[in-house]
């Protein structure tokens, strides 16, 4: 696989680079601001460096799921003007994703001008399953730029025309935030040093079952929390009240605790709630005392010890998934609890991106404590599962060299 380096020992000079980056920060429902741009400041180094080399920068990103058509509500316009603030320029936005008027931008960028292109999701053809229509999506992107940098580290599990089809059709190279993330999740996956745990939450189950079943045979401990763990409670004989549960993995839960012994960690305690809203009642019960009209919402206190003792001896940890509903603050303990324990590993400290990279960075924790703060939440569980993740495969395989 190239490097960002090799093209910029090459020589960006007036070369134009299309850029996938991955810019799908989340907005507040109302005012569309960025509530955490950790994403967008992750995707500046490999921006800066072919700007640095007088390159002529066009970006293409997605946000959020769109049907396939404009949309305002998704339009890259506040990712536009906050990357333009961290960058210290203007970056103009294009009125589409490939069509007239993102050729006409692209065409007049000067060296070291940067233009971001509309939502990629804006054409249906992106994330077509048909190898004609995302191909053709591909080959006018691809006729906005000379070469292709994928640094779009939390999309690479995606076999979309932007990260797939379009480095089948320009020179291409890995950007240094993608490279960054390979070199720490290899380290994960190649002789971890030991104890080696893992904690995961989220709200289902059903997303991390494959990852679990890969996991378990290299961990020391797998110590889970958030919304799925109510499904192993349940698996375990707990009623869970109104929790989450999905009642279709309760035996492959009940088979994964049988196989993994004590391997697999479950709440002691969490708290519950009489309603999913910040104003509910809500009490610390143990998981054998979930009221059956109660929905538990964190862990409770005496798991976050339980998890920060586990945590406490681990040498490599990763972390994937809240532990509550730590949006609302009477359910952030577990989660603010599980991310100190975390930061204070000594060893490799890994956050698996999406939800429990912003939950460190909304409740204020230091994101310097941890070893690496990934931007691919889906990418790097799959990634860890051992799937071939087709916008890595195409950068080491496909396409010209
Ligand atoms: C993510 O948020 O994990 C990436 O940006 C990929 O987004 P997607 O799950 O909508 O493909």
């Amino acid at each position: 696989m190239r490097s960002l380096d090799d093209l910029l020992a090459e020589g960006v000079s007036g070369r134009r680079v299309l850029v996938r980056a991955d810019l799908n920060v989340p907005l507040d429902k109302q005012t569309r601001e960025i509530t955490d741009d950790g994403r967008i400041r992750a995707s500046l180094p490999s921006i800066q460096a072919l700007r640095d080399g007088g390159a002529r920068v066009v970006v293409a990103a997605h946000l959020g799921r769109p049907k396939g058509t404009p949309d305002p509500q998704f339009s890259l316009a506040p990712v536009a003007a906050r990357l333009g603030e961290l960058l210290g320029t203007d970056v103009e936005l294009a009125a589409d994703v490939a069509g007239d008027d993102a050729r006409a931008k692209a065409a007049a960028l000067g060296d070291g001008d940067v233009l971001l292109l509309e939502n990629v999701r804006f054409e249906a053809a992106e994330t077509s399953k048909d190898d004609a229509e995302r191909g053709e999506l591909a080959d006018r992107l691809a006729a906005l730029a000379d070469v292709y940098v994928d640094d779009a580290f939390g999309a690479v599990h995606r076999k979309h025309a932007s990260v797939y089809d379009v480095a089948l059709r320009l020179p291409h190279v890995a950007g240094r935030l993608v490279a960054t993330e390979l070199d720490v999740l290899t380290r994960l996956t190649s002789d971890p040093a030991r104890p080696y745990v893992v904690v995961l939450g989220g709200s289902k189950v059903s997303d991390k079952l494959a990852v679990i079943e890969a996991l378990l045979p290299k961990v020391d401990r797998l110590l889970v929390g958030g919304g799925m763990c109510f499904t192993f409670l349940a698996a375990q004989g707990h009623g869970v009240g109104t929790s989450l549960l999905e009642a279709d993995q309760v035996d492959t839960c009940r088979r994964l605790l049988a196989e993994a012994g004590d391997r697999i960690v479950l709440p002691v305690d969490v708290v519950a709630a009489s309603a999913f809203s910040a104003d509910a009642e809500t009490a610390v019960v143990d998981v054998d005392a979930i009221p059956d009209d109660r929905m538990g919402l964190d862990v409770g206190p005496r798991t976050v010890e339980v998890f920060g003792r586990e945590l406490g001896g681990a040498r490599t940890v990763f972390w994937n998934g809240p532990m509550g509903v730590f949006e609302m603050a009477p359910f952030q303990a577990g989660t603010r609890g599980v991310a100190q324990a975390v930061a204070a590993v000594d060893g490799l400290s890994v956050v698996g991106g999406g939800d429990s990279a912003a939950a460190v960075r909304t409740l204020g924790l230091d994101e310097a404590a941890y070893g690496h703060i990934s931007t691919g939440g889906g990418a790097s569980l799959e990634y860890l599962e051992g799937r071939e993740l087709p916008g890595l495969a195409v950068l080491t395989e496909g396409g010209a060299a």
